[in-house]
């Protein structure tokens, strides 16, 4: 199905882009508006954005694909993203991920059955000094352990 911004959306989108020098450059914040309208982000869409923009549709392709925040299937209602990178490593982040997967019967990449939960690990997310660090949509948790964990888990509704 052919992509299209609501009519909302068109008037989000002229504003970001005035925001710009040129239209290349709003290529992340309008990806945020295509998901933030359809949850994820589909070749339909992508294409739709290349068109939009002026850009090549590899090019969108490339840059959904590289930011793990950028979703071509749908996710859980939370969206779990424990770093996975040396300095995290390094203090616990694999038994951070062994204890969610655990937690919420899951491996990486799946989503529970109610929705509610997916898990993912990504690189380094800029908190290194302070890891194990994840991310659950757009907010930080950091010096994580399983106990912190759980009590985190037991606030997401
Ligand atoms: S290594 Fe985990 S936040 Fe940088």
């Amino acid at each position: 199905m052919p992509f299209i911004f609501t009519e909302q959306n068109k008037k989000k989108f002229a504003e970001i882009l005035a925001c710009y020098p040129n239209k290349k450059a709003a290529l992340l914040p309008i990806l945020w508006l295509v998901q933030e309208q359809e949850g994820v982000i589909s070749k339909e869409a992508m294409e739709a954005v290349a068109g939009l923009l002026d850009i090549s549709p590899v090019h969108v392709y490339s840059v959904v694909t590289f930011y793990t925040m950028f979703h071509q299937k749908p996710v859980g209602k939370y969206h779990l993203q424990v770093c996975r990178t040396l300095s995290c490593a390094l203090v616990g982040s694999e038994n951070i991920l062994d204890h969610l997967k655990q937690k919420l019967r899951i491996e990486e990449g799946q989503t529970t059955k109610d929705g509610k939960f997916s898990l993912c690990t990504v690189e380094c997310l800029a908190s290194c000094g302070t890891g194990p660090a994840m991310m659950i949509n757009e907010k930080y948790h950091e010096s994580l352990n399983p106990k912190k964990v759980d009590e985190i888990l037991a606030t997401l509704k």
